[in-house]
């Protein structure tokens, strides 16, 4: 009974997770990317598995080791980050933006490396797609939850985004604070919803986040949200 009150919450459930930093190439030796280490996207890739989920993990850069029992999906660039997430997207029950998308890409990519020539060079950069904009714009049946990392002013900008994304869930985190953000084990996030904050987690390990974050989407889920 505790086996299906708890680890079974997501059993039959299709989850699909982004983690990890896009790399948007310069030329074919050189890139644009982020210090996102994937281990908050690979957590709960990790834990959406030990709850009975069908796991896909859409992965861009990551230095966290692959969890098992889980359907990887490696990619570069923010556009094939994307494809590949659209692909997937009508038959997702659950999407989770965990990953560390790149705002802008070089406008172009160099098909041989480029040589140094004067003192000054410069680089110009074009905005990327915003794959969870997206996906909230696109969603019918699915439950989305997105993440932002801010450095001020969390409450406004989490519910700007989750409003302007048409999330149903969106985890911030304060990248300031001691214990959160990149490359840590631990994170310190606030979870919203459409009514405002949901729940100020304190400073937790990556599982202890994915697993209060998952069990409130089973929850939310079991209600028919999404
Ligand atoms: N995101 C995305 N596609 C992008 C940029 C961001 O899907 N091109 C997603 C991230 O995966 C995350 C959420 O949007 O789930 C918020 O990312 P964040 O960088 O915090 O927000 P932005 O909208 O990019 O705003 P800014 O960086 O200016 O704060
Ligand atoms: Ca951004």
């Amino acid at each position: 009974r505790r086996f299906f009150s708890e680890q079974g919450q997501l059993s039959g459930k299709k989850v699909l997770v982004t983690a990890g930093g896009t790399v948007e190439r310069i030329d074919p030796v050189r890139f644009l990317t982020n210090d996102s280490s994937g281990k908050m996207g690979y957590a709960i890739a990790e834990t959406a598995r030990d709850m009975g989920a069908e796991v896909t993990l859409i992965a861009g850069k990551a230095t966290a080791p692959v969890p098992r029992g889980v359907k990887v999906v490696s990619i570069e660039s923010a556009h094939d980050m994307m494809k590949a997430v659209l692909e997937r997207l009508a038959d997702a029950d659950v999407v989770i933006k965990a990953a560390a998308v790149a705002d802008y890409r070089p406008a172009e990519q160099a098909r041989q490396k480029i040589k140094k020539k004067s003192e000054e060079m410069t680089l110009t950069l074009v905005k990327n797609p915003d794959i969870l904009q997206t996906i909230g714009s696109m969603k019918t049946t699915q439950f989305v939850v997105g993440f932002a990392a801010e450095t001020e002013r969390i409450d406004e900008y989490a519910m700007d985004k989750l409003q302007r994304k048409n999330c149903d869930l969106l985890v911030a985190n304060d990248v300031t604070q001691e214990g959160a953000g990149f490359g840590t084990d631990t994170n310190v996030v606030r979870i919203y919803d459409k009514n405002g904050l949901v729940q100020a987690l304190p400073v937790m390990t990556k599982q202890g986040v994915a697993r209060e974050l998952l069990n409130l989407v089973a929850e939310r889920i079991g209600r028919g949200e999404g």
